[in-house]
């Protein structure tokens, strides 16, 4: 495509409009605005239309049921999500077309044609079969980014056993967790993944889950780095033993639209992580719509979305919208500056990449590596940028847009949430005018509001709530084994109106454009990943010198937000620092690394505090919004509702003397 500077309109700062370039409208899947029009005029026809992208083994019979908070959607269709995402390419062009093409940390390189996905993936369901799994059971899957994790879901998909992936930065803790509580059958794993030159080692850590899950029957195990391992007789097969014996060809289950694809878990506010519920016929009729337009997809692209599998946008946008469309996904297994900063830029030159997905923390560890970083590289191949997980600021986008784009491809900053499953305020490239920080407007079908307490529209230009106003296909339908919890933490909040809150704060402007203003509730997002408060707090307090502990998100330069704690300490641990006996570095990198080993690496803080007493409330909550007030050394917002004033006053005294 010929480079031409993108039209920008210099109004003030953050009203810089960036026209979508002409050459990339004529071109575009979606060519006019009407579609916003046509789809707000009748939804369900709209999604009915899109619905058809797919290929049904029975059609519904009806589009939506809706007893809210409960949808129900393609009532009574059936389909395989395996099916759509690579038998039905079987028969077409696409047969020897690429489906992924892997690149491992270490520099391996492998393609898999869809074809070849269809071997991998049949074999893969019949030594599944093997085990024992059937239509309905969970299959737990935790595994570095290579190309069996894609298979091993798709393999899921085809038996109709629903999977949840957990991240492999996870610990084995929190990996017990989500095992017990799908009651997962079978575990799927690898010996290790690589990492910044280092093994991540993923069965280690999956024995010690697999202690304290007397639920999973068996374990598959695929080899990747080579290091030995323990392997369980009559419980731990390797998977490369087992295809060997194992044919290709396995028929697809069909399964009902509503039966569930996948449960992935995610930080709430309080207690466990939530089992978000996303079920088959709409969660694909939404992804592959999505990415369709979103990502203006064409079938000689090379897509890449640098999310982990782990998350949903690794499930919507590495996996079922791309796959179902027939798409060429790259993968890519490593860290991205490994073995340099500028790894994701080689890569883009190497495969010819044209579209590219990632998040901001991402971009603005790239800013601080420097320009020449992708300067070196030809990145002349990209047409298209996209951004998810946080805010943006508008200085990141400028720079993705000038430093990556080279000016000439639009960015499409898309806001989402596991619980929506796909794509939900997003510009559609080819026809949204593009204000940097804004993820625009929503997308066509999707009836957003930004509300106050009561659930009343708040004036443009104003902040409230986020709210979703009528149910979409890929909304999640329950928090797995727990309605009630559902219920109360999506569609409880505002009182007497069904309204979806996604607990995050917003802003319209006076174009009706929608600013993410973050999370409202007490969920941190570092580097683009979810973690509560309660959760880093509850692996404080299991350790033996903690009395209570709160966490808090502080503004960081690069991870958005960056994990900060302020920790009692139970009276003997206390006396020990008090009088020098252990050092405070010591008691700090202690309860850090406690935290990595209960949770993961993610959620390892970066500042311990400590402190004789956490600022509360009288009925004895902890006011996390003045703790954070402090860390980020503005003046205390509210303090009436404070039991003991003084508490905080000295706390505040104390912080701000150590920092200085
Ligand atoms: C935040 C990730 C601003 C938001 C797909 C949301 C964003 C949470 C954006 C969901 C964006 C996601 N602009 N904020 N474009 N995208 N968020 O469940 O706070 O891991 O509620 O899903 O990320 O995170 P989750």
């Amino acid at each position: 495509m010929a480079v031409k500077k993108a039209t920008i309109d210099t109004l003030l700062e953050e009203d810089r409009i960036f026209h979508p370039p002409e050459e990339f409208t004529q071109q575009a899947n979606i060519k006019s605005r009407e579609i916003y029009a046509e789809a707000r005029a009748n939804p369900k026809i709209f999604w009915a239309m899109q619905a058809e992208r797919l290929d049904w083994f029975r059609k519904w019979d009806k589009v939506l049921e809706w007893n809210p908070p409960f949808a129900k959607w393609f009532v009574n269709g059936k389909l395989n999500a395996c099916y759509n995402c690579i038998d039905r390419h079987l028969k077409t062009w696409r047969k020897n077309k690429a489906a992924i093409i892997f690149e491992g940390e270490p520099g391996d390189s492998r393609v898999l044609t869809y074809w070849d996905l269809y071997r991998e993936v049949t074999r893969f369901a019949n030594i599944l079969k093997k085990l024992g799994v059937q239509k309905g059971d969970r299959v737990a899957i935790y595994m570095p980014m290579i190309p069996e994790a894609v298979v091993a879901m798709l393999a899921c998909a085809r038996l109709g056993a629903p999977h949840s992936v957990v991240f492999g930065g996870f610990s084995s803790e929190s990996l017990r967790d989500r095992i017990l509580d799908a009651q997962a059958k079978v575990l799927i794993t690898a010996d290790g993944g690589w990492r910044r030159g280092k093994i991540v080692p993923l069965k280690h850590n999956a024995d010690a889950a697999l202690a304290e899950t007397p639920c999973v029957e068996k374990v598959l195990v695929v080899k990747r780095t080579g290091q030995e391992v323990s392997m369980l007789d009559g419980r731990d097969y390797w998977y490369h033993e087992m295809a060997e014996e194992t044919p290709t060809g396995c028929p697809c289950e069909e399964v009902d639209a509503e039966d569930i694809l996948f449960i992935l878990y995610t930080s709430g506010t309080t207690g466990k992580p939530k089992g978000v519920v996303h079920t088959t016929g709409g969660y694909l009729v939404g992804t592959s719509t999505t990415h369709y337009m979103v990502f203006d997809i064409k079938d000689d692209d090379v897509y890449w979305c640098t999310a982990d599998i782990g998350w949903i946008t690794g499930h919507s946008y590495v996996v079922y919208g791309p796959l179902a469309n027939g798409t060429t996904v790259l993968l890519y297994e490593g860290a991205p500056d490994w073995p340099n900063p500028g790894r994701f830029w080689a890569i883009v030159e190497k495969y010819h990449v044209n579209v590219f997905y990632t998040a901001p923390t991402a971009i603005r560890a790239f800013m601080k590596w420097g320009d020449e970083w992708p300067g070196r590289y030809d990145l002349s191949s990209l047409r298209l940028l996209g951004t998810v997980g946080e805010p943006i600021n508008p200085e990141a986008w400028v720079w993705y847009h000038k430093n990556i784009g080279g000016e000439r491809c639009p960015i499409v900053d898309t806001w989402w949430q596991t619980e929506t499953g796909m794509i939900m305020i997003t510009p559609l490239p080819g026809v949204t005018p593009l204000k940097p920080g804004s993820a625009t407007v929503p997308f066509p079908g999707i009836e957003v509001d930004v509300v106050d307490k009561d659930g009343n529209s708040v004036m443009l230009g104003k902040g409230g709530f986020l709210a979703i106003k009528e149910p979409w296909p890929a909304m999640l339908r329950t928090i797995y084994g727990d309605d009630q919890r559902y219920v109360d933490t999506y569609w409880n909040k505002i009182p007497g109106k069904m309204l979806y809150f996604a607990g995050d704060g917003a802003r319209r402007d006076y174009h009706n454009y929608y600013w993410i203003l973050g999370r409202v509730d007490d969920v941190i997002n570092v580097a683009g990943h979810r973690l509560s408060t309660m959760e880093v707090e509850s692996a404080l307090v299991d350790h033996p010198w903690v009395a209570e502990a709160a966490a808090i998100g502080k503004s960081h330069a690069i991870k958005g937000q960056a994990i900060s704690v302020f920790v009692t300490l139970k009276a003997h641990a206390f006396e020990q620092l008090k009088s020098g006996a252990r050092q405070r570095s010591e008691f700090q990198d202690e309860l850090k690394a406690h935290v990595v080993k209960k949770i993961g690496a993610i959620a390892r803080p970066d500042d311990v505090f400590f402190t004789a007493e956490l600022p509360k409330t009288r009925s004895g909550k902890i006011m996390r919004r003045l703790l954070r007030d402090i860390a980020e050394g503005r003046a205390l917002g509210d303090t009436t509702t404070l039991a003991d004033p003084a508490v905080i006053a000295e706390l505040k005294r104390k912080y701000e003397s150590r920092e200085s």
